[in-house]
């Protein structure tokens, strides 16, 4: 609600020409580092989906693992990372999408969900989407069901949200 994103608002500095020139950098550190915006951050987002809406949190690395471990803790429930390419010990799936140059790979554990499970995904920015848009499919591929998709800040001039579309995003403050 309001008070949530007034809090998130509160808390993020906007950094310019980084990490290039022309760009706004969205830092949420001061968030973290503040205990208790923090706690009521990680309050409001389980508020919102209810504690029971969900079996298993998901945080992509690397800012997503801050508020995924904090949800999953808060509620009971275990935390599976997606992490960058090549950081997973183990056969997984992996989803590529592109960068401005180049592109980026997330990958998850194969056996990281049981089937049916209920996954809440986690990050600290939707900007253009692909990151979200990777992992969404990796959880599927996986065999979880997703269950939401909250991140803390979204930059709709970025168009996450309709990359992302049908599927729903929650976002607690958007700019
Ligand atoms: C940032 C941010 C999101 C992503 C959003 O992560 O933490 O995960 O970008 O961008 P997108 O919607 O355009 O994909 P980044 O890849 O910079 O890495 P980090 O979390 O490891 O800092
Ligand atoms: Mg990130």
């Amino acid at each position: 609600g309001p008070a949530t994103a007034a809090l998130v608002a509160s808390r993020v500095l906007d950094v310019p020409d980084f990490p290039k020139p022309g760009v706004m950098f969205k830092d949420l550190m001061p968030l973290f580092a503040d205990g208790d915006t923090f706690r009521q951050v990680i309050d409001g987002i389980v508020a919102y989906h209810g504690r029971e809406s969900f079996d298993v949190v998901v945080g992509i690395e690397a800012r997503g693992f801050v508020v995924a471990a904090a949800i999953a803790y808060a509620t009971g429930v275990g935390v599976v990372p997606v992490r960058k390419a090549g950081k997973l010990p183990r056969p997984a799936y992996s989803a590529s999408y592109a960068l401005e140059y180049g592109e980026a790979t997330l990958e998850v554990h194969e056996d990281a969900f049981t089937a049916g499970h209920r996954v809440l995904v986690v990050d600290d920015v939707l900007a253009t989407g692909g990151t979200a848009e990777a992992t969404l499919d990796l959880v599927e591929r996986a065999g979880g069901t997703v269950a939401g998709f909250t991140v803390l800040l979204e930059l709709a001039f970025l168009g996450g949200r309709e990359r992302l579309a049908p599927r729903p995003v929650h976002a607690l403050l958007t700019v």
